[in-house]
């Protein structure tokens, strides 16, 4: 049976592939959505793809995530840089979390180089483009122990 994988995602990343394409590349959230399904089928997971320009909404998500779901994977977007309460629903869940940045943050303004969330993530996957939801649902197969992962 395949193990389930939250994929979440903050605010303004409805827009990707329209908002400041030469930061965020041409894909749209849909092409990422339709990647983590292909690729997660592949390494045997199950993926609930999801987006919201709502911290509250974001927090219900993970709530929700507890108990049911085997790993996060987060792009919190602006809230990475401002949200105590998403890192605090964060640590909540018990299983492995994979933050992901479309875009090098450090690259970027100072204010982007801080992330709440980075404090409890597993680990963190910065610059790669849209590939970086790839490799993270690779690496959280790899922390399950999904036989394709492993
Ligand atoms: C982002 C980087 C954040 O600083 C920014 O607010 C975003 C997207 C990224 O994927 O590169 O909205 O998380």
């Amino acid at each position: 049976m395949s193990q389930i994988v939250a994929v979440l995602n903050g605010p303004n990343l409805n827009l990707l592939g329209k908002r400041q394409p030469e930061i965020y590349g041409r894909e749209t959230l849909a092409d990422v959505e339709a990647d983590c399904r292909r690729v997660g089928a592949g390494l045997g997971l199950e993926i609930e793809f999801r987006q919201s320009n709502r911290e509250y909404e974001i927090i219900d998500w993970i709530h929700d995530a507890r108990g049911r779901t085997a790993g996060i994977v987060i792009n919190p977007a602006a809230f990475t840089h401002t949200s105590v309460a998403i890192l605090d629903a964060l640590h909540a869940f018990e299983g492995p979390i994979i933050e992901v940045h479309i875009s090098n943050v450090h690259k970027r303004e100072e204010f982007r180089h801080h992330s709440y969330v980075s404090a409890v993530a597993s680990g963190v996957i910065v610059g790669c483009g849209t590939q970086g939801y790839a490799l993270a649902l690779q690496r959280i197969a790899t922390l399950i122990g999904t036989k394709e992962g492993a």
